[in-house]
């Protein structure tokens, strides 16, 4: 089964499902991106810190899938930001992944306190004017850091990719983001797996026939939204792309929207985040 596409602000499609690699082991990554393309998968979420480029690589070379089929997106790490420093984290990270052109690449943290995300970003419009990336973004962005660092460059990014499950529903940069033209991509949708325990969701699956992390992923696609959830699991990457074959209604998606809670984040707070 294959995602849909979802438009960017520059013309570049992304399917709107694929899978986060986050602490992929670099010797489980070719077989796995080989499960994940079997079962649909066209996009692969990785980067710089989760050291496995060189494996997510080797798994897109050898999975038989065309490349100008597959959306690949990685990201520079904290202790690369700088304009030259971001340079030379591109290269090194191409190398391991052994691409010619990257589909995105984003800028993992912003680290406010230590103000280096414009020049990053200044890097990342000149790897776009160079043709080496076709499509650049931010992760872990405020609304502070996010307008900052538009109203220093005139380039928007195309999408924000941010902590997002049923639990912690962002509606506010949702919002915000849909103004800037930007789209969200979610990671930890399924909150990390914490909340697939919710009986909401349990309930609304015994109805369509399918498990919590569908109905919660489902959830995700019917808000418009990016999403990559991970698993080092073949079955279970297999099963959280299958969620293209039924509808959440309009009481499911009700019943979804209590579960949000003020504090339900799990990772670092992007307006604090500052490590390396
Ligand atoms: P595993 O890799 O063993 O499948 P998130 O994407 O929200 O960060 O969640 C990732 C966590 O959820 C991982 O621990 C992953 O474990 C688990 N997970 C992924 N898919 C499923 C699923 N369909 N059902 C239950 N747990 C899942």
């Amino acid at each position: 089964m294959a995602a849909p596409l979802i438009q960017l602000n520059d013309g570049n499609k992304i399917p709107q499902l694929g899978l986060g690699v986050w602490q992929m082991p670099e010797e489980d990554a070719p077989a796995l991106i080989k499960a994940a393309t079997d079962a649909g998968y066209r996009h692969f979420d990785t980067a710089a810190r989760y050291e496995n480029e060189a494996g997510i690589g080797r798994g897109i070379r050898d999975c038989g899938i065309p490349r100008e089929d597959l959306w690949i997106t990685t990201k520079v790490w904290n202790d690369h930001q700088g304009y030259d420093r971001t340079l030379t984290a591109f290269d090194e990270s191409m190398k391991k992944l052994g691409l010619e052109v990257l589909d995105l690449y984003l800028i993992h943290w912003a680290m406010p306190a230590r103000d280096t995300y414009i020049d990053t970003w200044k890097a990342l419009i000149e790897l776009q004017t160079q043709g080496r990336v076709r499509s650049i973004g931010v992760s872990n962005f405020t609304p502070d850091t996010l307008t900052r660092l538009i109203d220093a460059t005139g380039v928007v990014p195309v999408l924000n990719q941010i902590e997002l499950h049923p639990a912690f529903q962002q509606r506010e940069m949702r919002a915000l983001h849909d103004r800037l033209g930007i789209k969200t991509e979610c990671w930890s949708p399924l909150g990390q797996s914490q909340v697939l325990s919710r009986p909401e969701l349990a309930e609304i699956g015994e109805k369509h026939g399918k498990s919590p992390a569908q109905i919660a992923l489902r959830w995700h696609v019917q808000n418009d939204l990016i999403v990559i959830p991970k698993s080092a699991n073949p079955e279970r990457i297999a099963a959280n792309i299958d969620v293209f074959d039924f509808t959440l209604d309009a009481e499911d998606m009700a019943k979804i929207a209590t579960l949000d809670r003020a504090d339900g984040r799990i990772g670092p707070d992007p307006a604090t985040a500052d490590f390396t």
